[in-house]
């Protein structure tokens, strides 16, 4: 069940918005830290709480495609087409930016990520404050994003070096439960009829395509090497807990091999090792991770026990999980988290690109 926020809280959250300050929400995705598109030193204040480089831009937030005319500078067909068939929900298109359109929003670049989310709490913000949102992931640079209130909280207060009158930084946060899908959108850039997916999420290429069969879908690099760097123009140091991230694929790697790289990950003493998965392979890893420990000759031990196990059912589940685990796993004291890596299919090519990501991959 989703706590809902009362309608007196999206009010005033909906007026720190069109103040200039931030606001971190809920999306169906993850949190993000919103701020007025339009109001060029409220986006700055973005960029300050998170650590966020200025060369990487920002999502413009729209309660309808309606109001895309406000930053887009033409909405091609197939974009018009894509976001009838996927929005409200988890679909960013990247477009040609509207000349209005403060630059820092889109550090520069003629094009511009817009997304129509569907989370009631993010509607009922962007139809009470009245204006598109510009919103990153609500975390510190670097940082898994948060899936609830409290780990968006958490992580931005750890970047807080004073507090700046109001709460928490000048931050107004609204709860709105965990997020259901757990994952970033999907973002595409669409010009004319070639669609190219840059950051794969829970809609996938197949998916678009079948909107639109005619268009050009370019789907996002897949992950078949867990040594093999996903997009290898994009930075890295994305998504990552405290504890060291090991993208284990079971296909590719036998359990002695796991078994010595968490040992070459973790310098000295002895590894505690979390493991994350899809049942049932997530505790049978975690079982020959402690077997391995118990063998002659294995003098250093990496350990791991049921508490520090976690197993979805499906890869949604997994998704909608991985984030909040990172986090749980890192505050029970893991040094390293073995994140198994699922098939490559639906949801399971964005996790494997987020896991790779993690994993500094
Ligand atoms: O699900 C989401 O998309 C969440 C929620 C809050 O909506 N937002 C999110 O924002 O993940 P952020 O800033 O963490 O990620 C935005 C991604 C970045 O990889 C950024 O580089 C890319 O979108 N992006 C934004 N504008 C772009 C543009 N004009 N061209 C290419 N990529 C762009
Ligand atoms: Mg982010």
């Amino acid at each position: 069940m989703k706590a809902m926020a009362s309608a007196e809280q999206i009010q005033t959250a909906a007026q720190a918005i069109r103040d200039g300050r931030l606001v971190v929400f809920p999306t169906e995705t993850v949190y993000g830290l919103g701020a007025d598109a339009g109001n060029e030193e409220a986006v700055a204040r973005i960029f300050a709480a998170k650590g966020r480089p200025a060369d990487n831009p920002l999502i413009v937030h729209l309660e309808s495609i309606a109001w895309a005319e406000a930053v887009v500078d033409r909405l091609p067909p197939v974009a018009g087409v894509l976001f009838e068939r996927f929005s409200p929900g988890p679909l960013t298109l990247v477009l040609p930016a509207h000349p209005s359109l403060p630059g820092i929003v889109t550090a520069g670049l003629d094009t511009v990520a817009v997304r129509i989310p569907s989370h009631p709490v993010a509607r009922a913000l962007l139809a009470s404050c009245g204006r598109p949102v510009a919103a990153p992931s609500a975390n510190r640079s670097g940082e898994p994003s948060p899936t609830t209130v409290g780990m968006a909280r958490a992580s931005l207060e750890r970047g807080l070096v004073s507090s700046v009158g109001g709460e928490s930084g000048g931050i107004t946060y609204i709860d709105g439960g965990p997020c259901e899908v757990g994952l970033e959108s999907t973002v595409a850039a669409v010009s004319g009829r070639r669609v190219v997916i840059l950051r794969p999420g829970s809609i996938g290429a197949d998916d678009l395509q079948r909107a639109v069969p005619d268009a050009q879908i370019a789907d996002a690099p897949s992950v078949d090497r867990i040594d093999r760097p996903v997009s290898p123009g994009l930075k890295h140091g994305h998504y990552r807990p405290g504890a060291t991230v090991i993208a284990h694929d079971p296909q590719d790697e036998s359990p002695d091999r796991l078994r010595s790289r968490i040992l070459r990950t973790v310098p000295e003493g002895r590894a505690t090792v979390g493991v994350i998965g899809i049942a049932p392979t997530a505790v049978r890893i975690a079982a020959e991770i402690g077997r391995a420990a118990g063998r002659p000759g294995n003098r250093r031990p990496a350990e791991t026990n049921q508490g520090l196990v976690r197993e979805a059912a499906d890869a949604r589940e997994y998704a909608h999980n991985l984030y909040r685990w990172f986090v749980e796993l890192d505050g029970q004291g893991c040094e390293a988290i073995v994140a198994i890596l699922p098939p490559d299919q639906g949801v399971g090519r964005a996790l494997r690109d987020r896991i790779t990501r993690a994993a500094g991959g």
